[in-house]
């Protein structure tokens, strides 16, 4: 009896302690307004058990409030969700926002990377790798775009009058192969069967799922997640032979070359990540390749593709863009070579694909950890170790920043003189400040690439409604249906 009474005193005094310690934390939390959705009890089993769709259906519901900012807790975590471009400039420019929470640091295959590692950790390799995502040294990859993009031209001629496809797997395969290359490994996957090819691309994307999974079950370990997954034997071989261990090849293999490259401009991106001066060793180098590789492959061929549904949907709209093509590269059936200047010349191109990543951003929403406290909406201070989120895909729809028609599909928009009537912080699929993403003019350049070969060759069609698309969100957005568009040679 006097056991139980002991322990029972116990509880009581470390709950009571528990409080006490964080009283400001809960002070200023309570002075928040609260989301018109609450997760409570049920809502953390709904969000731990759900599938993407749902996840995705519980997302928006939480951001779904008329207020700039509004509270909602998931446990003993604070999200405060900011809607204002404001207060999303705030976020993405204090320093006190830098940091991602804990929970988002997850896998342990990359943890330790540029994306969601330790703040110090980070700084420093974001300063090793930010010179090679200039426009300056992207010059240098722009020949392995074309090559890679005519690649996939040639793949599609069987595919010409048939049956709708998904599109995306080739996409996928595409970007992989590029990002690979970039990274002076040869890979040839989108020429492998498309069984083989789907199998190494399914260890990639079963890769982001358990870094996914482990976001909100960090007590799983990968391996049991890894486990349970539905891959096959086959592919968990796969796996673990190709996903996993490409990382270590790219690194013997740039450590064997002798690096005589002496003008830092010049040098790819494997050569300035193991400049002596940067010190960084296998295992760093390691987690730094993982992390581009996830970062670079499933965003923009999610992006590529969803212009390409988009497109297929709106003719007009694709005949502008060819014909903007034609007046840059002429009428022709040969695609072209894309040089580094022509890439700004195709602005129309850029205008559509914004408009897409507005209505469809791959990241629905970011999360970054508060590490000091900060005012947001004028009069809420944010307690440390809140969770602030930005809901991109709600700002990008919200009417009044993009009046009522906000829900169009019109790019006109990303005119210069319309553009420039919009806050500047409404618009972040990349979102912005010193952590924003690494490769946006990457990830420009190489869309732009892609589809202008792509549309130069082939008119796309689809059964599919944009309005009846479902989407499911893992770590991305996609399209649950598949991007599922018919190809015809184009007549010119
Ligand atoms: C359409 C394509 C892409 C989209 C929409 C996209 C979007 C994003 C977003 C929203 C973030 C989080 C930024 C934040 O926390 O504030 C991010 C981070 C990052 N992205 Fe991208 N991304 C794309 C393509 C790429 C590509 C092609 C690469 C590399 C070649 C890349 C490399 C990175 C890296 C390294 C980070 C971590 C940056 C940091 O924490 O400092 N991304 N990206």
């Amino acid at each position: 009896m006097i056991v139980l009474e002991i322990l029972i005193f116990t509880i009581i005094f470390w709950i009571i302690k528990y409080f006490w310690d964080n009283r400001r934390f809960y002070y200023l939390a309570s002075k928040i307004p609260t989301s018109a959705f609450d997760f409570s009890f049920s809502g953390i089993y709904n969000f731990l058990t759900a599938d993407t769709k749902m996840m995705l259906k519980l997302v928006n519901e939480s951001f779904d409030n008329e207020s700039d900012i509004a509270k909602t807790w998931l446990g003993h975590i604070l999200f405060v969700i900011a809607n204002h471009p404001d207060d999303i400039k705030t976020i993405f420019n204090a320093k006190q926002c830098y940091d991602k929470p804990s929970f988002v640091k997850f896998s342990a295959k990359i943890e330790k990377g540029s994306l969601f590692g330790e703040l110090e950790y980070w700084r420093s390799h974001r300063k090793v790798m930010n010179p090679f995502f200039g426009y300056q040294s992207l010059r240098a990859v722009i020949p392995i775009f074309n090559d890679k993009s005519k690649v996939l031209i040639k793949s599609l001629e069987c595919m010409v009058d048939k049956e709708a496809f998904n599109i995306f797997h080739n996409m996928t395969a595409l970007t992989l192969e590029t990002i690979l290359k970039v990274m002076e490994y040869d890979v040839d996957i989108q020429n492998q069967e498309a069984k083989s090819r789907d199998v190494f691309i399914k260890n990639l994307e079963n890769f982001t799922t358990v870094a996914f999974l482990r976001m909100f079950k960090p007590w799983l370990h990968p391996k049991i997640i890894f486990e349970n997954s539905s891959l096959s034997k086959i592919q968990r071989h796969a796996m673990s032979n190709s996903a996993i261990s490409f990382t270590e090849d790219i690194i013997k293999n740039i450590r064997s070359k002798t690096n005589n490259n002496e003008d830092e401009k010049h040098k790819s991106f494997m050569q300035a990540m193991v400049n002596q001066k940067n010190n960084l060793n296998d295992d760093e180098l390691k987690h730094e390749v993982h992390t581009v590789v996830l970062a670079a492959q499933d965003t923009s061929a999610i992006s590529s593709s969803m212009t390409l549904l988009v497109l297929a949907v709106f003719k007009d709209v694709q005949q502008r863009v060819v014909d903007e093509l034609y007046q840059v590269f002429g009428k022709t059936r040969d695609t072209p070579y894309i040089e580094f200047e022509n890439v700004n010349e195709l602005v129309y191109l850029e205008m559509v694909i914004n408009e897409v990543m507005r209505l469809y951003p791959v990241v629905p929403f970011v999360v970054r950890q508060v590490d000091e406290e900060i005012v947001l909406g004028h009069k809420y201070t944010i307690p440390v170790k809140a969770a602030v989120v930005v809901p991109i895909s709600r700002v990008h729809k919200n009417k009044k920043f993009w009046g009522d028609d906000a829900e169009e599909f019109n790019p006109e928009r990303f005119s210069k003189e319309n553009f420039s009537k919009i806050h500047p912080y409404a618009f972040v699929p990349f979102t912005k400040g010193p952590r924003m993403c690494l490769g946006y003019r990457y990830a420009m350049m190489l869309m732009k690439i892609q589809l202008a070969n792509f549309l130069m060759r082939y008119e796309v069609d689809t059964n599919l409604k944009l309005e009846e698309l479902e989407f499911g969100v893992q770590v991305t957005m996609t399209v649950c249906q598949g991007y599922m568009i018919k190809i015809r040679d184009r007549k010119y």
